[in-house]
């Protein structure tokens, strides 16, 4: 069965079509998408996010309960929503293999979609692919880029440059020593009583606003080599000064929103910057990925920041393709499908909540 999958890759490789069917529990969406090559045929993502709302954050017991009742409707949906072949038995049959996201991520959620996919790959008879979800995220642009090429993963759990050696050969270069960006974002968000998860909202207002109304500090300020990205102390002193300024009306939600997006963008093109200075490595390609990358604040910060160092960046093609979903998953899985160590055993698949590289 292996055999047969990695030989339709390898032809692949020369143009032909592998169909995937991938699935993403990992966090808070139920995720099931359909991917020819990296050409997404049906990306279903159905979230939860309203649901952990009233909890500040996301509860991994709630979390499992929803995958479990939603994951069957959403692997349908997706099957049924990809337009490459007639009728449900014919597409399954003409699927190549299963991706499922095994981390990281939270343990008993990433269970739900692994369970789906053993389920799938047993009854249909398809082989099963391995995929992690930050390198998902990580080739989510589709780009082509040179090798070593620069990976950015901007999301609410994880905020990290990385060096692209080559597709399945990565090394951390910077990474945060607190609060992801996303997160960062969600709670300044909070603390003006916009919702969560926020980082949408807060951008939103941050567009009505003056982002040098307010002096925040910037993190890490003249410590750019280190390697970190850090956001616990600027969420503090925004907390206080969003005290300091309370009540607040709308005019002050916007000039905060924007001030706290302002410094918190400014700190993350320094920390590139810096990391990029510090590397003796003439980058030419950049990919960003994750929940953030859909900012256009951000987008057009790292646009500028690449201009000037003299390279260039690639971003998801659409907003559904940065946030948590499941066709990264099936072009992660296509990209590594020469890989023979990707394939994975029915019997042995495991989660990885702790998965690095
Ligand atoms: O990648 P993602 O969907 O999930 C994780 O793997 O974490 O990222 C979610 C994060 C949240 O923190 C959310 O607030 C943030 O991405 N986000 C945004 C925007 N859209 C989503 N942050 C800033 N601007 C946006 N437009």
């Amino acid at each position: 069965m292996l055999r047969v999958c990695v030989a339709r890759a390898q032809v692949a490789g020369q143009a032909k079509h592998m169909i995937i069917l991938s699935i993403d529990t990992s966090c808070d969406e139920t995720a099931c998408s359909v991917t020819d090559n990296t050409r997404v045929l049906s990306n279903i993502v159905w979230s939860q996010a309203s649901l952990h709302a009233k909890f500040g954050g996301v509860v991994p017991s709630l979390a499992q309960r929803k995958h479990k009742e939603n994951i069957d409707w959403v692997v349908e949906k997706a099957i049924k929503n990809s337009k490459y072949s007639v009728g449900f038995a014919g597409k399954i049959k003409k699927i190549d293999c299963i991706a499922v996201t095994i981390g990281p991520g939270l343990s008993i959620a990433l269970g739900v979609g692994i369970n789906k996919a053993k389920q799938l790959a047993q009854e249909h008879n398809k082989p099963l692919i391995a995929v992690n979800h930050l390198e998902a995220h990580l080739l989510s642009p589709i780009a082509n880029p040179k090798f070593p090429a620069l990976g950015l993963v901007i999301s609410g759990g994880n905020t990290m440059l990385v060096k692209i050696g080559k597709i399945g050969s990565y090394k951390t270069l910077a990474q945060t020593r607190d609060d992801a960006l996303g997160e960062a974002l969600d709670k300044a968000a909070r603390m003006l009583g916009l919702g969560y998860p926020g980082g949408a909202i807060l951008e939103k207002f941050a567009k009505e606003g003056n982002p040098n109304k307010y002096d925040l500090p910037i993190p890490m300020l003249g410590r750019e080599s280190l390697g970190y990205f850090s956001y616990s102390g600027l969420k503090t002193s925004f907390y206080r000064l969003v005290e300091k300024e309370k009540p607040l009306n709308k005019i002050k939600i916007y000039n905060l929103a924007a001030s706290f997006q302002n410094t918190a963008f400014n700190h993350l093109t320094r920390i590139i910057a810096g990391s990029i200075r510090t590397s003796n490595i003439k980058y030419q390609d950049l990919l960003v990925g994750g929940g953030v990358a859909a900012n256009a604040e951000v987008r057009k910060r790292i646009r500028k920041m690449a201009r000037d160092l003299g390279f260039k960046v690639w971003f998801p093609y659409s907003k559904k393709l940065c946030g948590d979903n499941a066709a990264m998953i099936g072009i992660c899985a296509y990209l590594n499908s020469k890989n023979r160590k990707k394939y994975v055993n029915i019997k042995s698949i495991d989660r990885a909540p702790g998965l690095k590289w």
